[in-house]
């Protein structure tokens, strides 16, 4: 079993329709901690010890929330800037986070098409993490490839439901060490990995690495 960490961060939850509905399942899943930052420091006064402690504490670390400006909401930078302490994340006997897992869950107002080389934002996700990538590289952790729901301001009620189910199994499937992370961290996107452990066609059929049913 590994343990894990979701830090959710969205400025206006109430408004939020996907990543309400996403931060709701991860909080039931048994075994995981749910952690919403902007409900624990709505004033952006980060709680760096407590931070730290409970990330000591798991071995997967998942930052949930929107994609804004090719990047996050403000409360997950001010969290990296706090937490992740020269001589604790990182430098001269900095090993608090060595080997551990890190992975973005995150909605787009974009479609996927939009995130290519050829699509009007002209870089995959992936390559829109490179930063996110590198800090973790620097605390010697594992920055595998994302969890994204595209067009999620036009998805609605039951069009919801699958990405809900495949978040939940994702989770599930980290917390119980099914996902291969030597090929997550090659991948463009978690499902290529995490689909072939999941027993849900829909899952896959909802992420869409399949079109119709199971691969
Ligand atoms: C300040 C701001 C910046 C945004 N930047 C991006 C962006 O860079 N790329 C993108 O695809 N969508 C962008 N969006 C759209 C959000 O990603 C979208 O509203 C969100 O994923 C919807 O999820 P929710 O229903 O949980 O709020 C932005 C939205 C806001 C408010």
């Amino acid at each position: 079993m590994q343990k894990v960490l979701v830090l959710f961060a969205h400025p206006a939850v109430k408004r939020s329709r996907v990543n309400r509905r996403l931060a709701k399942a991860a909080s039931e899943v048994p075994g995981v901690t749910f952690h919403d930052l902007y409900e624990a420091y709505p004033d952006l006064v980060i709680d760096v010890s407590h931070e730290q402690e409970l990330l000591a504490k798991h071995d997967v670390v998942v930052f949930q929330h929107p994609f804004y400006w090719y990047s996050s909401p403000a409360i997950v930078k001010e969290w990296m800037d706090q937490v992740l302490e020269h001589g604790w994340a990182y430098g001269p006997n900095g090993t608090a986070l060595k080997d551990k897992v890190m992975i973005c869950a995150l909605t787009t107002g974009g479609h996927r098409e939009a995130y290519s080389r050829e699509g009007h934002n002209r870089f995959t996700i992936r390559e829109l993490l490179t930063p996110q990538e590198q800090t973790a590289f620097l605390c010697g952790m594992r920055f595998v490839a994302p969890f994204v729901v595209h067009d999620a301001l036009r998805l609605d009620g039951p069009h919801i439901d699958p990405y809900v189910d495949a978040y939940r199994a994702l989770l599930e499937a980290l917390r119980d060490d099914a996902v291969d992370i030597g090929a997550a961290l090659l991948a463009q996107r978690i499902e290529e990995v995490v689909v072939a452990a999941t027993p849900a066609p829909f899952v896959a059929k909802a992420m869409g690495v399949v079109k119709g049913g199971a691969r």
